[in-house]
């Protein structure tokens, strides 16, 4: 079985933040298809914002985000005025001012802009939409960026959540992913935080790192856990060393075993779960009380860009370099190139370089991915009868689904498919397998667990 397990779990497939997934955005959507788009979105619905800050202080050797070292200030202080042009071109598109529920700043390391930039971009955003008071507002911190001024400044931009980059707190791993990091650094952040208010903190932890055995993971798991953060999420490291260069500074004999990398994150788990966080999808963990367990548990937990989310608006706007946009039409991405994107917008022109319009099918086969990614369940028959589908086209599906029944990863009962304890860390695999679009890009993903 062992053997098995290796075998699914090295499998590559991707990680369902979208369906279709965006090695198969086009260039047919374009600016002018996103114009279309923006102008047909109902006045009546919120929008949920994204703002990617492509740059950090160095770069840590596993990072597969998309992001630049900015040793000095001036690149971000030019970013951030394009990105508040950005902001102006799509709120100026859309007419009036929208009601926004999810702000999320991601990157890279949105938490090293300088004081003027963030209160820029927070006094433009809350110009140009109406943020709801009750609304998430998120930021991805840096903790070693992180001060009590700084906290201060999130605070007045009305950050009220908290993302912190953590990984492991062992010396030996810190010191092989290029990245110092110790406890206090944590801690101290953490108290900053709370100093002002900002209580709804998460943690990003991973496994599978080089030097990284199953008691550090189990160990940086209980750290983290008695800084009692409301979320934790705990990522298997992809090694792509051929799209992200950089990751050939680390060793590849360094790195765990597939084996090693499925009984880490398991422990990982099984510590979370002893420790009281509930287990949501395959790699997220929130206390009962926070609202990602309170949607797991009502039904209304979604998965984007960011990962599992609470967000349940139908439209998400994207800006900055490399962010993806979502409108009830389909995805929209901006050009990933700094200095053309910043060109672009210079112009006055809306940066998009790709998307994918969503078909019938791709809608259908969306939910499926969704459902079964956040609830680990999913009932063909009734998303199929509700998209005005036929379940029975899936039969071949259900097929391929015989090898993970066979080996005690996934059950089926009539049109329903259900993951099991065991296969939770493989949902992508049973995902993967509603993927019309997967043969031809698999080279291009991470490994499953
Ligand atoms: C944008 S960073 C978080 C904020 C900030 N830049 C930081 O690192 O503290 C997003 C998170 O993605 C995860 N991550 C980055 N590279 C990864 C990779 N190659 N595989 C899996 N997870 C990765 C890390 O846990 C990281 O904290
Ligand atoms: S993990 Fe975070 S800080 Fe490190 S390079 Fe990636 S985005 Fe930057």
């Amino acid at each position: 079985m062992d053997k098995k397990l290796s075998a699914y779990a090295t499998r590559t497939v991707p990680r369902y933040t979208s369906y279709p997934t965006a090695p198969h955005f086009g260039p047919d959507v374009d600016a002018e298809t996103y114009v279309d788009w923006l102008d047909a979105l109902d006045p009546a619905l919120n929008v949920s914002l994204y703002l990617h800050i492509p740059y950090c202080r160095s770069i840590c050797r596993y990072c597969g985000c998309h992001t630049k070292a900015a040793v000095r200030d001036d690149p971000v202080y030019d970013y951030a005025d394009m990105l508040g042009a950005e902001i102006d071109l799509v709120a100026e598109r859309l007419g009036r001012r929208r009601r926004v529920s999810h702000i999320h700043w991601g990157g890279g390391t949105p938490s090293l802009l300088p004081a003027e930039p963030l209160a820029m971009l927070a006094e433009k955003l809350a110009t140009r939409f109406e943020i709801a008071e009750d609304g998430e507002h998120a930021m991805e911190l840096d903790p070693r960026t992180v001060n009590a001024a700084l906290a201060e400044r999130l605070k007045a931009a009305g950050i009220n959540r908290a993302s912190l980059g953590v990984q492991d707190f062992t010396p030996a791993v810190q010191e092989a992913i290029g990245r110092i990091q110790p406890f206090e650094t944590v801690v101290d952040t953490v108290e900053h935080l709370h100093a002002v208010g900002i209580t709804a903190i998460n943690f990003d932890l991973m496994y599978g790192l080089p030097l990284q055995s199953v008691d550090d993971v189990a160990r940086t798991a209980e750290m983290a856990a008695s800084l009692s953060p409301a979320r934790i999420a705990i990522f298997g490291y992809a090694h792509v060393p051929w799209f992200k260069v950089h990751q050939r500074l680390i060793k590849t004999e360094d790195l765990p075993g597939a084996l090693e990398r499925i009984e880490q994150a398991e422990r990982a788990r099984a510590v979370l779960e002893e420790l009281g966080y509930v287990s949501i999808g395959f790699d997220h963990f929130a206390r009962a009380d926070d609202p990602m367990a309170v949607a797991l548990s009502e039904g209304g937990l979604k998965r984007n860009f960011q990962g599992y989310t609470t967000d349940t608006a139908r439209a998400l706007i994207g800006f900055g370099a490399s962010s993806i946009g979502q409108l009830p039409q389909g995805y929209i991405q901006n050009n990933p190139d700094i200095g053309h994107y910043k060109r672009t917008v210079a112009e006055g022109r809306l940066p998009i370089v790709r998307g994918k319009e969503l078909s019938a099918d791709d809608r259908l086969r969306a939910e499926i991915i969704e459902t079964l990614m956040t609830t680990l369940h999913v009932d063909i028959g009734e998303v199929a009868t509700r998209h005005g589908s036929d379940a029975a086209a899936f039969a071949p599906t259900f097929d391929a689904l015989q090898d993970l029944v066979r080996d005690g990863l996934v059950t089926t009962d009539g049109s329903t498919i259900d993951v099991t304890a065991t296969g939770r860390p493989f949902v992508r695999l049973a995902a993967a397998a509603f993927d019309a679009y997967l043969d031809a890009e698999k080279a291009r993903h991470s490994v499953a667990v």
